[in-house]
């Protein structure tokens, strides 16, 4: 910083790197690469790139860097925590174009992809070969892999599966200053110097642009049975996870949605699929999967007789595709669901999963203490919890500052317990300015080091993650 204002001969030169129709100015798409799906916030980029090569990246990014002009990568604009968010103007540059699989190794059980390739169509085409790629985010009907990649992303398979971060082997970057290098090595063991892979994945596009990915997968598994747990204490539905852990099993999927969340997201999707007694208070949604239907019965037989022992109503057994795909979609639906009843702000705290029923109970007093109403839903499993915290009718300057000081005791708090500030979500944009609550001046200290190391001249997305870029 100070950064450069996009001027005509900024654009004349971009469109030397691309095709004219690449370079886009117009009040739509600018506005379109102005917000992501992070509560309601815009910042207006000046210029659109869409570059559909990585000789193409890095002559941008060479041009940019030499003209201190900021670059904000961007995929398909699903995140949480407003990594793609523009905030000092300059380029978005768009990875639409980034959009092909490049290479399924069925041999090695690994594929290289480009960024922009949308994380079901990858899983999708992956399966037809018998492989499988885990990480499924809520929003992975549209979001990119490359975003996911940036975010470290989660979503409910990681309880027994992993998030993304257990999946990339290797990684093509282009670094601010235009340099394009791989990070490691397309190996499932690799002690082989600094892990520069690991470091990128859930950088937020902070360190370098990614241009190619190289993912570990697994055999694909061909079961699952899915279940419904309707519980009349939210506080022993948290109980209830690690009690199911503690008996010897590890489902596939262990979600925790408070009845708001679920009641929501039936209104939003306009879903009749359930019926939901007074008297519950939230459920837990159970999968187990496998190669055999007997183990899996016997698996979901004995979760249910572990989580009976707590006061239950009726378990519904998932018996067709279809109503597995109906109660999938209501989980799935209800950040929308939430974002579309109110303006709300999303936390997203994990703890060690024992002290999940802690955390629940914390978030509640303190949404007594700071007069906000919060929806809790999420990867229970993980002892990942997502805080939809909703301003309803309070005050502008409650939701502005008061909620501040709620939001930073409940961190605290988090911390406390020993876990920490972002699950899956990220820190962007929206957490930044809670950093110091996990992180003390030296270790925040060393994360501005690597950023300068990266990229001295702090032009790679900045003011995400660490405040002074
Ligand atoms: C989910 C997103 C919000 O779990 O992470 O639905
Ligand atoms: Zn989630």
């Amino acid at each position: 910083m100070p950064f450069h204002k996009i001027s005509p001969d900024d654009l004349a030169y971009f469109k030397t790197i691309l095709d004219a129709r690449y370079v886009l100015t117009d009040e739509e798409q600018l506005t379109r690469c102005a917000s992501d799906q992070t509560e309601d916030l815009h910042y207006m980029p000046e210029v659109a790139l869409q570059p559909g090569t990585t000789a193409e990246v890095s002559d941008i990014m060479r041009y940019c860097n030499e003209h201190s002009i900021p670059v904000t990568p961007r995929g398909a604009g699903t995140g949480l925590s407003g990594g793609a968010l523009p905030v000092y103007g300059g380029v978005a540059l768009d990875m639409k174009r980034f959009n092909k699989i490049l290479h399924v190794d069925k041999r090695n059980f690994q594929v290289t992809t480009e960024p922009g390739v949308i994380t079901q169509e990858l899983q999708e085409h992956l399966k037809t070969e018998g492989l499988f790629y885990p990480p499924d985010p809520a929003s992975k009907g549209s979001c990119f892999i490359g975003g996911n990649v940036s975010e470290n992303s989660g979503g409910p398979r990681a309880v027994k599966y992993g998030v993304v971060k257990d999946y990339v082997l290797n990684l093509e970057i282009v670094l601010p200053n235009g340099e394009v290098i791989w990070t490691g090595a397309n190996v499932l063991k690799n002690a082989t110097g600094y892990n520069l892979t690991q470091l990128l994945v859930g950088s937020e596009g902070t360190l370098g642009v990614i241009t190619k990915i190289v993912l570990r997968l697994i055999p694909a598994v061909k079961h699952d049975l899915l279940m419904l747990a309707p519980f009349r204490s939210a506080a022993e539905a948290c109980a209830a996870v690690n009690a199911i852990f503690l008996a010897g099993y590890t489902p596939s999927a262990l979600e925790f949605m408070e009845r708001d969340a679920l009641e929501w997201s039936m209104r939003y999707t306009q879903s009749t699929g359930i019926s939901l007694p007074d008297d519950i208070a939230a459920h837990l949604l159970i999968e187990v999967d496998g190669n055999h239907m007997d183990e899996l019965y016997r698996d979901a037989e004995a979760i249910a007789a572990v989580v009976q022992k707590f006061d239950i109503g009726e378990i519904l057994f998932a018996d067709s595709h279809e109503q597995k795909q109906m109660l999938w979609t209501l989980r799935r639906k209800v950040g929308e669901a939430v974002k579309s009843n109110s303006v709300y702000k999303e936390e997203d705290t994990v703890v060690p999963r024992a002290e999940l029923p802690e955390l629940l109970q914390i978030i509640k007093r303190l949404g007594a203490e700071y007069g906000f109403k919060s929806v809790c839903y999420g990867h229970a499993g993980d002892g990942n919890l997502h805080v939809n915290i909703v301003k309803g009718d309070m005050s502008d300057h409650d939701w502005n500052v008061k909620l501040t000081e709620g939001i930073r005791k409940l961190f605290a708090e988090v911390v406390r317990m020993g876990g920490t500030i972002s699950g899956e979500h990220g820190i962007g944009l929206v957490q930044r300015d809670y950093m110091d609550i996990a992180f003390n001046e030296v270790q925040m200290q060393l994360m501005r080091q690597i950023k300068q190391v990266f990229d001295p001249k702090g032009i790679l997305n900045p003011g995400k993650i660490l405040t002074n870029t």
